[in-house]
């Protein structure tokens, strides 16, 4: 299933829209915990917090947006009130794990290195998700005339992918080979995510 057939009919449902907008906020929540869980106390940049910032309001943002459901019915991120919850905590979770055994066995990283480039890459494959899943999000509450937007979100993902590869670039000339395994990665653990929120869809 694509997820443009599946978010008309999550949108159509409230019940269902409040805890998708909720398990987006968990994602990007657990993203900003993971940029900050990255940044070295010393060598922290500009770019990284502002970032780290942004990724936390968007997690506020679409918290926010479940008012606008008239549902308004996730206090937590408990799994009743998120979509698929076992599988949305566990992607972004293995795309690191995966990413991180990559680094280890390729490029025999270790330490802060290690936690460097595993910020740089999973970060990169996540913009480019990011930089698709939205708009397919945007045009699917415009088509059902939701009062729910995402545009402030959107702008600022296409500011992070070029940010991801402006730090890309330093950080190796071989970037893109290792960035497309990390969107591979990514790829493979998107493709059953998406098929959880079939399975939720058709029950
Ligand atoms: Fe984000
Ligand atoms: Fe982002």
């Amino acid at each position: 299933m694509e997820l443009s057939t599946i978010l008309p009919n999550i949108i159509a449902d409230k019940q269902l829209h409040a805890r998708w907008l909720n398990t987006l906020s968990l994602m990007e929540n657990t993203g900003a915990r993971k940029i900050s869980a990255s940044e070295d106390p010393v060598t922290v940049t500009y770019i990284i917090l502002k970032h780290a910032a942004e990724e936390h309001r968007h997690a506020f943002y679409l918290k926010k947006q479940i008012e606008k459901t008239e549902e308004g019915l996730c206090p937590t991120y408990a799994g009743e009130y998120l979509l698929a919850p076992a599988y949305s905590k566990y992607y972004l979770n293995q795309l690191d794990i995966d990413v991180c055994r990559y680094l280890k066995s390729e490029l025999k990283l270790t330490g802060r290195e290690l936690r460097f480039a595993a910020y740089l890459l999973v970060t990169y494959a996540i913009e480019v998700r990011a930089d698709e899943l939205y708009p397919i999000y945007q045009d699917a509450l415009d088509n059902a005339g939701s009062k729910v937007n995402v545009k402030s979100i959107i702008l600022e993902e296409e500011g992070h992918l070029e940010e991801m590869i402006n730090q890309l670039q330093h950080f190796s000339p071989d970037w893109q080979l290792h960035a497309q395994k990390a969107v591979d990665m990514e790829t493979r653990l998107f493709k059953n995510w998406v098929n959880e929120l079939g399975a939720v869809i058709n029950n």
